[in-house]
């Protein structure tokens, strides 16, 4: 009796748990629920993003687009447990498939409008959202059901408030209203100078109440920037492309104009697990432009822009905006392509700036080195060049199994060629020593797309009626951040219009000198003078761990108003402790300043 009683309130507990999923019909019912606002919830945006993948059929089914493999981990997608029981349980034939986390492997494969508020914003918020499919793992693009959550706010579970399932008739909406059409081949495409998926995207957010001009989050030194100021980094675009010879060919657009800000500073940075190195660093002129750079391509790269409001700012790296770009993720964003005919895939990246190919076989096709004994996958500089035209190959059963967080499902197999990575290189999978048997190509590498540079706002700041000095303007000089300083101001050089400043770069103990610009015989008067770095404020001022004559110091390209600037970075490692100090002459008595020892808190 008793354990009927259980099964029964088990029972009720499943159907409960089950009918509690509330049902959104149509774009009505989703604009009267608050999921996925307000920025950076990106769950309205992913939800956009896959209505555009899927079509409805006529029995009410979303068919996913045919190129699109979840179980190969396309843009992140992976199984969904459902141990919390937040959706419906399945048949065992039945999987639920989740995507969403931007932390997950194969989700920098997202659009940038999906996940551009998850680079710039530094809250739970941007990456709490998810989509989840339900789908028979023999009929892989059959989506049985759809469903949009969310975590609960920094947690790891989710909120069951928050959990909506999407009726096929609101996907049909969705597509419609935003319209995307299929070609005769059923590849979805967009129609003729039509808007792009992204501009699409921002209508269905605007009509669903979701401001994308609401950057409130952005990390921005004074929140009091104005509404249109947002709305003008929203538009901000950091391309990594590749050059001819598999550099990084950096495109800006929209950067906003000097109306706003004086310097903007580019940064690439080198992401890996435990760090952000820096590799390449310029001050660049809004709005748009084109740089080749010397960096040689690799996942992880990330462009990183700093807008300062002054030059003093700028020196102090005190940035008033700073805005990420996306991250390259070796691949230019293309899912691998299948190869016809087998359970099989293949992928163009690149590493070190070279072409590479990776091929992702399925776990069951346990003996393809056999079956696909003489395959090759050719690389070719053009997909115009002929089969038998490639630079380099290499047989299939020669690549190398690497160690794989992507998908359970598929095992997969790399080869690094020597042909430099470049717009328009492609790879193909032939079948066999003939050249006619091509399984696979991959779309060729992204070019640069055509883009007109607008002419740049040439209108010089109005220099002429600024405050006297900018030591003696306290906002500027006591301002929160010396970043590289370590909040330290610089110090006085005792009876001289000089200061001394100790900062680091690359870990390095580093010396600034800020000359007024009246003080013209600077050099004659320290010529003598040194600056010496010490490893602790005890020691004697002959024991220093390195010098530098001042007048030896590099001048920085732009002085600051009434000073010109002067560093020398030291080998001597940064640590906790560290001072450097000014000296006159060569005698070692005449200290005309010393800075605050170094503290690493
Ligand atoms: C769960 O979702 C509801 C509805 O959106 C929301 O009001 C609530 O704050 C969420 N709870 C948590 C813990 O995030
Ligand atoms: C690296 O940069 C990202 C922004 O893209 C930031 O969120 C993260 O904290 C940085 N990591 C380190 C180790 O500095
Ligand atoms: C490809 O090159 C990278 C870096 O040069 C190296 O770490 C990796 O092991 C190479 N992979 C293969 C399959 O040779």
């Amino acid at each position: 009796m008793g354990a009927m009683r259980l099964c029964l309130l088990l029972t009720c507990l499943f159907f409960w748990g089950v009918s509690s999923v509330k049902n959104l019909k149509n774009t009505d019912d989703l604009k009267n629920v608050k999921y996925g606002r307000p920025a950076p919830r990106h769950g309205l945006k992913l939800l956009f993003w896959f209505a555009q993948r899927v079509m409805v059929d006529q029995n009410n089914i979303c068919i996913l687009q045919p190129n699109i493999n979840l179980q190969r981990g396309d843009f992140g997608f992976h199984l969904f447990e459902n141990r919390e029981h937040i959706l419906p349980s399945l048949r065992s034939e039945i999987s639920y498939y989740i995507v969403g986390n931007l932390k997950y492997h194969g989700a920098n494969a997202l659009p940038n409008f999906v996940q551009r508020n998850y680079q710039n914003a530094n809250v739970p918020e941007r990456n709490m959202d998810r989509l989840i499919v339900s789908m028979n793992q023999n009929r892989p693009n059959r989506m049985n059901n759809l469903f949009i959550t969310s975590h609960n706010r920094g947690r790891q579970d989710f909120n069951l408030s928050d959990t909506y399932e999407i009726d096929p008739e609101l996907i049909l909406q969705i597509r419609q209203l935003y319209d995307c059409t299929l070609d005769q081949t059923n590849n979805y495409i967009n129609k003729p100078q039509e808007e792009t998926e992204e501009e699409r995207c921002s209508r269905f957010l605007i009509q669903n109440g979701y401001k994308s001009d609401d950057c409130t989050y952005i990390s921005r030194r004074k929140k009091r920037s104005s509404n249109s100021q947002c709305n003008a980094y929203e538009g901000i675009k950091l391309q990594i492309k590749a050059t001819n010879q598999g550099y990084l060919k950096l495109i800006y657009l929209n950067i906003p104009s000097k109306k706003y800000f004086t310097y903007a500073y580019i940064n690439i940075l080198q992401k890996t697990h435990s760090t952000n190195k820096s590799v390449w660093e310029k001050i660049i002129i809004p709005p748009s432009g084109a740089l080749d750079t010397s960096v040689t391509l690799n996942a992880g790269l990330q462009p990183q822009l700093r807008l300062y409001s002054s030059f003093l700012n700028y020196v102090f790296q005190r940035p008033e905006v700073t805005w990420y770009g996306p991250e390259f993720d070796g691949a230019n964003r293309v899912i691998p392509t299948r190869i016809k005919g087998f359970d099989a895939s293949l992928q163009l990246y690149t590493e070190d700036g070279k072409a590479c190919a990776r091929l992702y076989i399925k776990k069951t096709f346990s003996n393809w080195k056999d079956v696909l004994y003489y395959s090759w996958v050719a690389f070719y500089k053009s997909s115009q060049d002929k089969n038998d035209g490639y630079s380099t190959y290499q047989y299939a059963y020669n690549f190398a199994k690497i160690e794989n967080s992507i998908t359970h499902n598929y095992d997969i197999y790399q080869y690094n060629s020597s042909l430099a990575i470049a717009p328009g290189v492609q790879i193909r999978f032939l079948l066999d020593k003939k050249y006619d048997k091509v399984l696979a190509q991959t779309t060729p590498w992204e070019g640069v797309e055509k883009f007109t540079i607008l002419p740049s706002n040439c209108e010089e700041g109005n220099h002429g009626a600024k405050p006297s000095s900018p030591w003696s303007d306290p906002e500027l000089f006591y301002g929160p951040e010396f970043y590289d300083a370590n909040n330290v101001i610089p110090v006085k050089i005792e009876k001289y219009n000089a200061h001394l400043q100790l900062f680091t770069k690359d870990g390095k103990a580093c010396a600034r000198l800020y000359i007024e610009k009246t003080f013209r015989n600077w050099k004659d008067t320290f010529y003598y003078s040194w600056v010496g770095f010490y490893t602790s404020a005890q020691n004697s001022n002959n024991k220093y761990g390195e010098f530098q004559y001042a007048v030896k110091f590099e001048e920085i390209e732009y002085g600051i108003q009434n000073f010109d600037i002067y560093q020398y970075k030291s080998k001597l490692a940064i640590a906790s402790g560290v001072q450097i100090r000014f000296l006159m002459d060569k005698s070692y008595d005449k200290k005309l300043a010393e800075t605050e020892p170094w503290r690493s808190d």
